[in-house]
């Protein structure tokens, strides 16, 4: 059994058959699912939608929680219980899936607040002073994060010129190592504010990668060839 973690965050809802004001990176996590899970009724995609299903925020109790060296009080892993389902489902996982659209040239609240659920202490992560200036270690390997992503402006690639602005990427090519990514992929859709042509290109081009990279990962993660 192979397993795909898929997590959805954007405000927007996707359906085929409405063309108008549908969320596009909704739509390419619709395009990589079909292909990844095509004829192979083994695979198994666990769906978080972050925006139906809003995580909660941390707070201190979660902190004193998380942190805790002796035993939980009940309360304790109450506090601690969405977070441990979410780490649960990032350990259960072979491939994690984030579509996400670019909210004030980052993420959305909903997935960084399901990101300070996930990253945590003994479980995401060791913290050791004994490393030095760098005490943080991923404890989690062997998976592949990807990213589909959309965005309204353009430019925001390796390389291009706004590059600099765009801290949603950057941000999560950051995270995934604490969500055990070995490999990390990004595909975005770019000019949606404009809706020309280039939109249209773009968001082609954007599915056909898609596309490719689910045949990619599949053969990498659930048919081992
Ligand atoms: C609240 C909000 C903030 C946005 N901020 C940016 C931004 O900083 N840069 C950008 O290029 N596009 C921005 N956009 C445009 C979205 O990234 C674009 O509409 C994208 O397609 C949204 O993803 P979705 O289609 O999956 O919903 C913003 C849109 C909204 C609603």
């Amino acid at each position: 059994m192979k397993n795909i973690l898929y997590i959805s965050s954007s405000a927007r809802k996707y359906n085929d058959h409405k063309p108008q004001h549908q969320s596009i990176s909704r739509m390419l996590g619709k395009h990589f699912l079909n292909e990844l899970s095509a004829d192979l009724p083994d695979v198994e995609v666990v769906h978080r939608d972050l925006s139906i299903h809003q995580p909660a925020f941390i707070d201190e109790a979660f902190l004193a929680a998380a942190f805790e060296k002796h035993s939980l009080s009940e309360e304790q892993q109450q506090i601690l219980a969405a977070s441990d389902l979410a780490i649960k489902e990032v350990k259960d996982a072979d491939v994690i899936v984030i579509s996400s659209p670019m909210y004030n040239y980052g993420m959305p609240a909903v997935l960084k607040a399901w990101f300070d659920l996930v990253i945590r202490v003994n479980q995401t992560f060791s913290f050791d002073l004994a490393r030095g200036d760098k005490p943080l270690l991923p404890i989690l390997s062997g998976k592949s994060v990807v990213l589909l992503a959309s965005w309204g402006e353009c430019e925001f690639k390796k390389g291009e010129t706004q590059h600099h602005l765009n801290h949603l990427s950057s941000h999560i090519e950051q995270l995934s190592p604490y969500l055990g990514a070995d490999n990390f992929y990004e595909i975005a859709s770019e000019y949606q504010e404009f809706n020309d042509q280039r939109h249209q290109d773009s968001k082609q081009k954007a599915i056909e990668d898609t596309i490719e990279l689910a045949k990619l990962l599949k053969a990498k993660h659930v048919t081992g060839h």
